[in-house]
């Protein structure tokens, strides 16, 4: 059999990509208001803006949207017609209990995306029901089988994913990625160790929410909650938060007038991060992208830190907190 084991090489394709886009709003109506707030021509629009700044690293899911999101992704980059790098994830539903329900999966997100192969295959959460040995028994399938290029975890803490890590090592397979949720008002993953373990092992940390689902931006607060269950979410950190925001504000007028969003993306790519914010539209898929072509001071950085470490109750050399 043709020896399709993924090598280093191609595990560092993730290294050189410094932005993607999440794809969780296009098709989601749950969370996101999919076919309220936006629609299938909005989507559309942020895929080409993205596409127009550089920005071709796709993040989705076989579950956001009920496999909508897929199906739209697979269609925009079909049209397209140029190099699109998609990931998507496997989600483990508590039917599937062997690890050949990983590769039958994705061969269906295949069908749903309209290709061949995808760039990274992921496990989207741990599970109690399908050991972390079963599932990177399942990625291997999917590896040898020329189905994805190569494979990471997604809410894996450092015990899982160093399992995890180990597994794929026995068959030479490098684990690529650990998509986790990382944002200046959620730095668990910075303060529990699993950046730099990441860091250290080479494994590309995907942060996921990096603008906390929008407050970020600067647009919500106190007086303006953001709608949904958003607003229930965040009850206690909204009256937090003006004084971070303004000084992202204050950074972002030294840079030449960045938006808060693109001071909050360049951040967690200061910290060695991949963000995937999601955007809605192509207003907001073209400020996200202002997030590249310049950077923050390590000054800025640490005045930064010291703003959210203040937000969310840690103390300086501190390693517990409130959202750890
Ligand atoms: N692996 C996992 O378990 C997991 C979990 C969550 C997300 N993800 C992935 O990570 C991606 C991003 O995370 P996320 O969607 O949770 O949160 P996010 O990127 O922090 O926030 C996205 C939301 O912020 C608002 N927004 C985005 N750009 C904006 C801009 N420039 N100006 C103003 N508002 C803007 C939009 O919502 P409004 O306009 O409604 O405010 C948008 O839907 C998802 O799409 C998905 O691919 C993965």
């Amino acid at each position: 059999m043709e020896n399709r084991t993924a090598v280093s090489g191609e595990t560092r394709f993730l290294h050189a990509i410094q932005l993607g886009v999440g794809a969780m709003p296009w098709g989601d109506r749950l969370v996101w208001q999919y076919g309220r707030s936006h629609g299938e021509q909005d989507a559309h629009e942020a895929f080409l803006a993205s596409l127009g700044q550089g920005i071709a690293f796709i993040d989705t899911a076989e579950v956001y949207g009920g496999g909508s999101s897929e199906r739209l992704v697979g269609r925009f980059a079909e049209e397209a017609g140029k190099p699109v790098l998609i990931a998507t994830k496997f989600f483990p539903m508590p039917w599937r209990l062997s690890a050949r329900t990983i590769p039958a999966a994705m061969r269906a997100s295949l069908i749903r995306l309209r290709r061949d192969s995808v760039d990274l295959y992921q496990i989207h959460w741990p599970s109690p029901l399908l050991s972390v040995e079963k599932m990177m028994e399942g990625l291997r399938m999917c590896v040898e089988a020329g189905l994805t290029r190569t494979v990471g975890v997604s809410n894996f803490d450092q015990s899982l994913m160093l399992r995890s890590y180990s597994a794929l090592a026995r068959h030479n397979i490098p684990l690529a990625s650990n998509q986790v949720h990382y944002s200046l008002l959620n730095r668990a993953v910075e303060k529990n160790g699993l950046l730099g373990r990441c860091t250290e092992l080479g494994v590309r940390l995907i942060a996921y929410s990096p603008l906390e689902l929008g407050l970020l931006t600067g647009k919500y607060g106190p007086e303006n909650p953001p709608p949904g269950n958003r607003a229930v979410r965040y009850l206690h950190i909204l009256p937090k938060i003006p004084p971070l925001l303004k000084l992202m504000t204050e950074i972002g007028q030294d840079h030449g007038g960045k938006f808060n969003s693109q001071v909050a993306l360049n951040w967690v790519i200061r910290k060695g991060a991949l963000p995937i914010p999601g955007a809605k539209n192509a207003d907001q898929a073209l400020q996200n992208a202002g997030a590249l072509g310049w950077s923050l001071s390590d000054d800025e950085v640490e005045k930064l830190d010291a703003a959210s470490d203040e937000v969310l109750g840690y103390r300086t050399g501190a390693t517990a907190a409130a959202n750890a």
